[in-house]
């Protein structure tokens, strides 16, 4: 199978080396990658918004599937450009159309969807500049804090919990009035504070049936004790220990279910991963949104989880036949840490020289590439604010944590940062320690 994945973060080089192992696979391209991707496939330098360009490179290349990274290219519609392509159109293609896709293009689409198909989420009201007094009248009278989100993509910065009326309006005003995140913030969604712990899931889907991968669960603060900025993610740990089989079954049943189901009616095509980011309030699942892609850097702990083909799932997807694959899964522990730059996420510098990136780390550890690039003395330099992901097996979530942790000991660079308390919800309290809350 001639596969092309698109993207280029941790993610892709944790699906690139998942790939690069199945039998299927033969060749894999990755556009544009990073050092680490090229480890598993052939890079290209493609611009993943560039749709003509990646036309021009599936016939050269005789590409037979496409997997999609990020969620751009899909809310921009390349599945249905490639739908609308007659050379294109024989293609596997992993990765809903643009409809199906705002799910996470559109938080407003998201919500109306869960309401016609009883999800259960936050109550919500949208405004636009053409309901905006209702508005402003509407803040006044919520409870708090209130939660403002832009209902377009916003790179994950388009969430405001706001803890006072003052900076409830200040933001709604900058939002609709002052186009903040510009298109993205022309509509915004109000929608209830849940108070709870959260997790995410995540499933394929062939548009009819589904498959449910391992669970995980990020922290997305910089700081520890998920104290300070949000971020894309500073660690991810699977399993997530509250989310047992009876927990489980309510997700499937009121959430994954419903929302397949609901696609399937509503005639949306959708075939590819859904991440439900949801929140477990007193035992019962909420959903906080849906993305139409693997999570960064939660896609670091549940794609090694994962012992099944990978290009054998997305065949069966592509063929609406998952009911037919059984899915197996590491029982081990999987814990990420992701080591980012000196200022993240607000300013940082890029080029630093990476060292210990050959160390001998053992076959429980692997070291996933997020922001990296090679110099032209072919050294690997930092090339983001995330850096790197380092992913261990461990027999339980502490122990995986640990072995990340000693593994990062050993790797450095200039304003390397990185957290230490991963997964604290989970580690037991040493010995005259209080357990971290
Ligand atoms: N209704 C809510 N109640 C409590 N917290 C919320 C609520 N909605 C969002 N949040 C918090 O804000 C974060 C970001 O919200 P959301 O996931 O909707 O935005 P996003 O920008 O799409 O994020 P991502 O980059 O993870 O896709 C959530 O992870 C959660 O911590
Ligand atoms: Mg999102």
């Amino acid at each position: 199978m001639r596969i092309l994945l698109l993207g280029s973060g941790g993610r892709e080089h944790a699906l690139a080396w998942k790939l690069n192992q199945s039998v299927w696979t033969n060749p894999l391209y990755i556009a544009p990658g990073n050092p680490g991707t090229a480890k598993h496939g052939i890079n290209v330098p493609l611009d993943i918004t560039d749709f003509d360009a990646i036309r021009k490179f599936c016939i050269s290349e005789k590409i037979e599937m496409v997997i999609v990274g990020p969620e751009e290219p899909l809310v921009n519609g390349l599945y249905d450009y490639f739908k609308a392509t007659e050379e294109l159109q024989k293609i596997y293609f992993i990765g809903p159309s643009k409809k199906g896709a705002q799910l996470e293009g559109s938080k407003a689409f998201a919500k109306a969807f869960m309401k016609r198909h009883a999800i259960p989420t936050a109550n919500y009201k949208e405004f636009t500049i053409d309901n905006y007094e209702e508005g402003l009248k509407y803040l006044q009278q919520h409870p708090l804090p209130i939660v403002l989100k832009a209902d377009g993509l916003a790179a994950g910065k388009g969430v405001m919990i706001c803890q006072s009326y003052v900076e409830a309006v200040a933001e709604f005003e900058l939002m609709i009035q002052e186009a903040k995140f510009g298109e993205a913030s022309k509509k915004v969604v109000v929608e209830d504070f849940l108070s709870g712990i959260e997790l995410s899931v995540f499933a394929i889907t062939d548009g009819k049936n589904y498959l449910i991968l391992p669970e995980a669960k990020d922290y997305k603060r910089i700081g520890e004790g998920d104290k300070g900025l949000m971020t894309g993610g500073m660690g991810a740990v699977s399993p997530v220990p509250f989310a047992t089989p009876g927990f489980m079954f309510k997700v499937e049943e009121r959430i994954i279910k419903p929302t397949i189901n609901g696609l399937f009616k509503e005639g949306i095509e959708y075939t590819g991963f859904v991440f439900f980011g949801l929140i477990n309030v007193n035992g019962d699942p909420y959903v906080i949104e849906y993305n139409c892609r693997m999570g960064d850097p939660e896609t670091e702990v549940v794609i090694p989880r994962l012992e099944t083909d990978l290009v054998g799932i997305c065949i069966a997807a592509t063929q609406q036949e998952l009911d037919k694959v059984v899915m197996r899964t590491d029982i081990r522990a999987a814990a990420t840490i992701v080591a980012v730059s000196r200022g993240y996420p607000t300013g940082y510098e890029k080029g630093y020289e990476i060292s210990g990136l050959d160390g001998k780390y053992g076959k429980q550890s692997m070291i996933f590439h997020a922001g990296t690039k090679e110099d032209d003395k072919k050294n690997i330099v930092t090339n983001g604010g995330r850096v790197l992901c380092v992913t261990s097996f461990g027999e339980d979530i502490e122990d995986a944590v640990n072995t990340s942790l000693d593994v990062l000991d050993h790797i450095d660079y200039d304003g390397m940062f990185y957290r230490t308390d991963i997964g604290y919800e989970f580690i037991p309290p040493k010995p005259g320690e209080t357990q971290k809350k």
